[in-house]
């Protein structure tokens, strides 16, 4: 792999992601493993990622010089570019004038890093100490106002470093000057591919699971969906997946796991209906850390109950379900390796999210991946496009959109609203530009209306339309008015329960994008 040593910004994971774009393989690993440890991992390529520290700041880290001496092409970018001309003898200084933000850098010479870049470019800056001077043996490539050394290289040792942010966009040829590292410093192939990760995966997964039975929690989702038609590329009918229907589905949501998961992959699919089950256990819950309790617990009953009776069913002597299938991915594994404990703002319950006592190994053939890698094989797969593309929907599902108590009414009034507004939202085109928009029934709150001739004492629906990269944080989406007006008309229309749609304008932060 090409190892991107985290300095503790935000940074690595994007270089992480430009190098996969790339098509060459890349892990994170974080600054405070030693040299030995990389090295063991046989690495490919180095990058030494941007970090919010000084270099002469007291608890700065720093670069162990054997890590340049190893004969590991070695790429240094912002704190990593100065700390590699620190250890190696260069001059970093503290100029006390910071550059941030698009800057321009004028180059000296093209050298293998910057082959085929114009001699001036705007790239991305973020620091307030400088290279004066590089290490003796490298050749400078780049100057800005504030960087007298902007970039430099030493090919015959094969170690190259930048002060600007290449993983930025707004370094106009980033992508550029990684890909010259990657493929003439380093000369790596772009062999990583979606049909390359599927071979691989394929064969890991049969190690592991041998002849024995596998399960897979199906959401309808695209994490799940991917995990489950690549386990099956590997294995065939030794998986059952499992859909449990917990009534807290949009309208057509079964239907659609069924008709269009199954036709394309062929996988056995097992549903499980336990509307009844969840509705009586939710019955007069209306505290939602309490509702979302609730479903996890009696998710993992539903999922336990059909892995006993595919047992039953298969009746094969093949023995018990040993494997259970997870969709985990790349950055869930980096974030929990972090180890710092976020606030619990809210228990998140993911269908197939199960507790270790469960007694199933985990298979997670997308721990390696970033979404849009699992976007890519999953349509290698031939997994559809409505799935591969489909936007967000919790665990819990509609159970945490009804603000009140859950019914099965209640439920009914919801769905009919939710579909009015996927339809025109997706007639209108906006699918790929919005990350998600829950509908929320305010089922406690009533108001006046009036309806021909009648008044009416209805419940609002709350449209909640947001745009994100990734849920961490989300702003509303402007959606055009006629498209708003459109899906009020519709709904009040269609749903004589429903007197008033609203729109939630606020962003995460403060609010989250679930109400509950
Ligand atoms: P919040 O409401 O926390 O939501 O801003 C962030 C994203 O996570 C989804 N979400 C969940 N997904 N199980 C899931 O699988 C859950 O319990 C859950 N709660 C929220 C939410 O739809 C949004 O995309």
């Amino acid at each position: 792999p090409v190892l991107v040593v985290d300095y503790g910004a935000q940074y690595a994971q994007l270089i992480a992601r430009r190098v996969r774009e790339a098509h060459v393989y890349s892990e994170i690993v974080p600054h405070t493993m030693s040299v030995d440890a990389m090295l063991a991992k046989d690495p490919a390529a180095i990058i030494l990622s941007g970090g919010p520290a000084s270099v002469y700041a007291d608890d700065a880290p720093s670069t162990d010089p054997a890590l340049f001496e190893a004969g590991v092409p070695v790429l240094g970018i912002c704190y990593g570019f100065q700390s590699m001309a620190r250890a190696l003898g260069g001059r970093v200084a503290q100029t006390g004038s910071r550059e941030y933000g698009s800057t321009v850098v004028q180059l000296q010479a093209a050298g293998e890093l910057l082959a085929g870049s114009p001699t001036q470019q705007t790239v991305w800056m973020s620091h307030g100490d400088a290279v004066q001077a590089a290490p003796e043996g490298f050749q400078v490539l780049a100057t800005s106002e504030g960087s007298p050394v902007a970039a430099f290289e030493d090919p015959d040792r094969r170690l190259y470093g930048m002060q600007w942010h290449p993983e930025v966009k707004h370094s106009v040829l980033g992508q550029e000057a990684l890909e010259r590292f990657l493929y003439d410093g380093a000369r790596l192939e772009p062999t990583w591919t979606p049909g390359n990760v599927i071979a691989e995966q394929v064969e890991a997964i049969r190690a592991q699971v041998g002849q024995d039975r596998v399960i897979c929690g199906l959401s309808g989702g695209v994490d799940s969906s991917v995990a489950a038609a690549l386990v099956h590329r590997a294995v065939g009918d030794q998986l059952t997946c499992v859909f449990v229907d917990h009534g807290l589905l949009r309208a057509g949501e079964a239907e659609q796991v069924e008709k269009d998961f199954v036709a394309a992959t062929g996988v056995n699919l097992k549903v499980v209906d336990a509307s009844q089950t969840f509705l009586d256990a939710l019955k007069g819950v209306t505290d939602p850390e309490t509702k979302r309790k609730i479903i996890g617990r009696e998710f993992i009953r539903a999922f336990e109950h059909a892995a006993r009776e595919i047992v039953a069913e298969a009746g094969d002597g093949a023995g018990d379900v040993k494997y259970l299938v997870q969709g985990t991915l790349y950055p869930d594994v980096v974030e929990s390796g972090g180890g710092e404990g976020a606030a619990n703002i809210k228990s998140h319950h993911n269908v197939g999210g199960l507790p270790e006592d469960l007694q199933f190994e985990l298979v997670e053939p997308l721990r390696t991946l970033f979404k849009d890698e699992v976007r890519a094989v999953g349509l290698e797969l031939g997994v559809p496009e409505q799935i591969v593309w489909r936007q967000p929907f919790p665990g819990p599902g509609l159970g945490i959109r009804i603000i009140g108590e859950v019914t099965a009414g209640r439920l009914e009034i919801l769905r009919a609203a939710d579909a009015i507004a996927r339809e025109e939202l997706s007639k209108a085109g906006l699918d790929r530009d919005i990350w998600q928009c829950p509908v929320v029934l305010l089922a406690d709150v009533r108001s006046v209306g009036v309806q021909g001739d009648g008044r009416t004492y209805g419940h609002p629906v709350v449209l909640r339309p947001v745009s994100s990269e990734d849920a961490m944080t989300a702003d509303w989406s402007r959606v055009p008015y006629d498209v708003l007006a459109t899906i009020s008309t519709r709904i009040t229309n269609a749903v004589p329960e429903i007197n008033r749609v609203v729109l939630d304008v606020t962003s995460k932060p403060p609010a989250t994008i679930e109400w509950e």
